[in-house]
Formats: C-alpha cells, structure tokens, sequence
C-alpha cells in the first residue's frame, strides 16, 4: 500500500501537489493551492447537485446503494422494522444509542404530552383558503412555530434544543391532521393520550362522532413501520436543506420549515403521489408495454423508480411490500397493486431499466398503502414529513455540534458578463416581444440511440 494521499499534476504549470486522502475523501480547499499565477483565485471543485461531494462528517444514517443497504447508528433497517417502533427510532437518530426503558418511557411521555398547538394556530390555519394544499399549510404552520417558542433561537442550549426536538416529533402529526381536517371542512380533533404515535394520528385524522376512536392494529403497525422507513436517509435534498439553513444559526423550526419545504417537491416527497397518478393513466395491465416505450422515448418518467444513492433494490420498498399483504386483509383491494406489480415485473425484465440501475424506490408502494388507509394524496407528502423531522432534527443536532461547521455557502463558476458599460433605458436594443414562454428545451436524445 502506497502513502494515504493523492498526486496531482497540473499539465498547465506543470507542478505536482500532495492531496492528503481521508475517508476516501480529498479536502476541496486542498485544491484553492492549484493555481497557475500566485494572485489566482485557485482551484474549485465544480459538482452541480453535489453528486460527488461530501459536505459533512455523519453517523446517523449509513447506506451502500449498490448493494442496498440501510442502517441507522449501526442498526439495519430490518431489525428496526421488525423490533422497534418509531418513537424508539427517532431516540436512537436523535441521541446515537437505543433507550433503555426508563430513557424510552421518558421520552414518550415528553412526546405524548406535547402534542397540542398553541390556539392561536388554529386560527393562523383558518386563513388558509378552503383547498390549500395540506403541505403548504404545513410548510408555514412548522414555520410559524418558531414564533410560538423563540427560546428556540438559543441554538447553543441543550435544554432549549430537546424541547425543539420534543415539539417539532409531537406537534408535526398534530399540524398534518389539521391541515387534512382543514380541507375537508372537518373540526379539528386534539391528540388522544391512550394511543401510541400512529395510532394517535390516525385518531387525530379520522375520528367523527365516536366518543374514543380505534385504530385497527395492523394499519397502526403498517403506518408505523412506514414511519421508521422515512425517518432518515442521510445527506438528501430535505435534509440539506436543513442542514444548510440550519448552518445560519436560525431556530430549529425555521430549519425544519426548510426540509419541509425541499420535500413538496415531486423529485423528492412527491413522488408517491405521483406514482399513482401514473399508475391511473396506465389505467390496465394491458397498457404497460406502451407506457414503458413512452418513458423510454422519455416522454414520460417511471415515477417511483431509481434513486440518487440506490443502485440497487431501496431496501425500503422491499419491507412496504412485506406490509402490503397485511393491510389489504384490514382494508378494501386496491386495484393498482396489480398494475404496479406488473410494471415493476417488466421493467425489471427492461435493459433500458436494468443498465441504468434503476429499481422501485421507497415511493413505488407507499402511495398504494396510503390509498388503502384512506389518506388522499395530496396528504402522502405530509405524512412523510411526519418522520422525516426526527432525522432532520436529528442531523441539525449532530451538525450544531460538528466544530468544522460553519455558515453553508457554496462556490459557483461565474459564466455571465463583466464590466459592462451602464446604458440609459431609451438607448437600449433588444428583440421586440418583450414577454412570452421560454423556448422549449430539446430533447435528450436516448442513450445508445
Ligand atoms: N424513469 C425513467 N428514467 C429514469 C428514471 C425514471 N424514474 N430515473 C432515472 N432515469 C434515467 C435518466 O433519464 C438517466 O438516463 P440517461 O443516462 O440515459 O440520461 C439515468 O436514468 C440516470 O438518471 P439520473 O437522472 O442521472 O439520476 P438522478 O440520480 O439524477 O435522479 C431521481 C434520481 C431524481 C430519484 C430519478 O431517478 C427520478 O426522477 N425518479 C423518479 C422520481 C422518484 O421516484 N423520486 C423519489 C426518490 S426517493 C425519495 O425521494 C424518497
């Protein structure tokens, strides 16, 4: 074995540097050295959607995409699944170990008695017009949060940070189920202190007139596991962003407001929603091979397939589909299993799919599993909030204490003009139409095409 560092030769100098390898990784600012006059700014590393970079030391979250892997502290996400319950889940994110008993009863406790939200919330959701999307509600009821408790804002104080913690768990299924209730007209119910986390939410969602609601127990478990499958998946697009706001010393709920926010979108949190509206389009089984030639044309995409960091099997969806069976004894069938099951058969079959590695993600089956609990779809992305935030905090927490930290603020290689001579306005020219859409942009030609 060789020394731990990397050799690199700038053919435009000539020089050669010594990059110091650790973890695999070479430090970025090793490159600012690699210049070709000593006022040069210095090398950068250029990585649009950081596909390649490392932006933190973690040991939250490990995965090995390529062979499939998820763990959480050391934990696989199986044993979890089949052990724990989310709460249990969230303590070993947020504090590194699992809880002994007295650690968990305590913790539970915290969580169960700080499910309810300040009144005036509830007003602040009455302003939201009748069909708000409940993820916008969202979005701005977690940020409005932070007016409630603005002892937040001592980020440095670790009593402060675990009632943050405490909250943002306790009050997110609380702020989900009103924004459904919101949508449906329905009064808003308050947290039941008899059930357990999902069960509490479930409650919270669709209890009417009876005086205490009774979750059945398999879509409670169901609901649960599919918690502990979207608590935490390391450094993705919602976490950075929480990450990256966090970095500005701002309240946990404003960060939190942040990660809520990156996850409405439908790369990212949408996409389960978006797996049913095409599993309808494909309306039968009988439509598949058409779709399939459609996505390849890439008129349309196969949503709830491939992954940034899977490059194999998502774990994840492996353990939705062991659920799926068990919910549908409790619930109505939902036809689109079977288009859904077909799809993924054939393009399993596809070397369009299998070359580019691209597998069911964790979204492929939990939209179906949402339908059959009678969760509309504009909710799923809401519901996926619901866990996300014990890795959110979680990873905010680990990053508040990280000493190489500091304000998040990438680099950019600057294309535009420069020193541009200022023209008053009516001596200006340009092209006649002065608004109008975008030229479309071309298609990518398919690959090997
Ligand atoms: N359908 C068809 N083709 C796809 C798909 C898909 N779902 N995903 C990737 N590809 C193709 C790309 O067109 C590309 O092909 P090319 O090399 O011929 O150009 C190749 O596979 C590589 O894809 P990238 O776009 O480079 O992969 P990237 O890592 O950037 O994207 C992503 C990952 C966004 C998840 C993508 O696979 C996708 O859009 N999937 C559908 C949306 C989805 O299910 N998102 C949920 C992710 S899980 C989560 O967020 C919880």
């Amino acid at each position: 074995m060789g020394a731990d560092s990397l050799t690199v030769t700038d053919n435009r100098t000539g020089r050669t540097y010594e990059l110091p390898i650790s973890d695999g990784t070479v430090r970025a600012m090793d490159l600012r050295q690699i210049k070709v006059d000593e006022d040069e700014f210095g090398m950068l590393a250029y990585d649009p959607a950081f596909t390649n970079t490392a932006a933190c030391r973690s040991a939250v979250t490990y995965i090995d995409g390529d062979a499939g892997v998820l763990e959480h502290r050391g934990y696989s996400i199986e044993q979890l699944c089949e052990r724990s319950r989310f709460l249990e889940v969230a303590y070993l994110l947020i504090f590194g170990e699992l809880p002994t008993g007295p650690q968990l009863d305590r913790w539970v406790f915290d969580i169960t008695h700080h499910t309810f939200v300040h009144e005036d919330l509830k007003e602040f959701f009455k302003g939201f017009r009748y069909d708000a999307h409940p993820m916008g509600m969202l979005l701005a009821g977690v940020g409005a949060l932070s007016t409630f408790y603005p002892d937040a804002k001592k980020v440095e104080d670790h009593e402060e940070r675990y009632m943050a913690a405490v909250r943002l768990i306790a009050k997110m299924p609380t702020l989900a189920a009103f924004s459904y209730r919101h949508n449906r007209g329905l009064p808003y119910v308050y947290a039941d202190n008899d059930l357990n986390f999902a069960e509490n939410f479930l409650s919270m969602m669709f209890k009417k007139t009876e005086v205490k609601y009774d979750p059945d127990p398999r879509l409670a478990r169901a609901l649960d596991v599919l918690f502990i499958l979207h608590a935490d998946h390391e450094q993705n697009c919602s976490t950075s962003a929480v990450r990256g706001v966090g970095s500005s010393g701002v309240d946990p709920y404003s960060a939190v407001a942040a990660g809520v926010a990156a996850l409405y979108g439908p790369l990212h949190g949408g996409a389960n929603e978006a797996v049913l509206r095409m599993l309808r389009r494909i309306e039968s089984v009988d439509n598949i091979p058409g779709f399939l030639e459609q996505v390849k044309d890439r008129d349309e995409k196969l949503m709830g397939f491939g992954h940034r960091v899977y490059k194999n099997y998502d774990p994840r969806a492996r353990i939705i589909q062991q659920h799926m069976e068990e919910v549908f004894e409790a619930t109505e069938y939902n036809p689109l299993v079977e288009i859904a099951r077909e799809l993924e058969k054939r393009a399993l079959d596809d070397e369009y799919f299998t070359s580019r590695k691209l597998y069911p993600n964790v979204d492929y089956y939990s939209g179906i599993i949402y339908e059959a609990l009678e969760i509309p779809a504009d909710m799923f992305t809401v519901i996926f909030a619901i866990p996300r935030t014990a890795g959110w905090v979680a990873q905010w927490m680990e990053m508040m204490d990280d000493p190489e930290q500091k304000i998040s603020r990438p680099r950019q290689v600057y294309t535009g003009e420069r020193e541009r001579r200022y023209m008053p306005v009516a001596e200006r020219e340009g092209p006649e139409k002065i608004v109008g859409p975008p030229a479309k942009r071309p298609k990518r030609p398919r690959r090997g095409a």
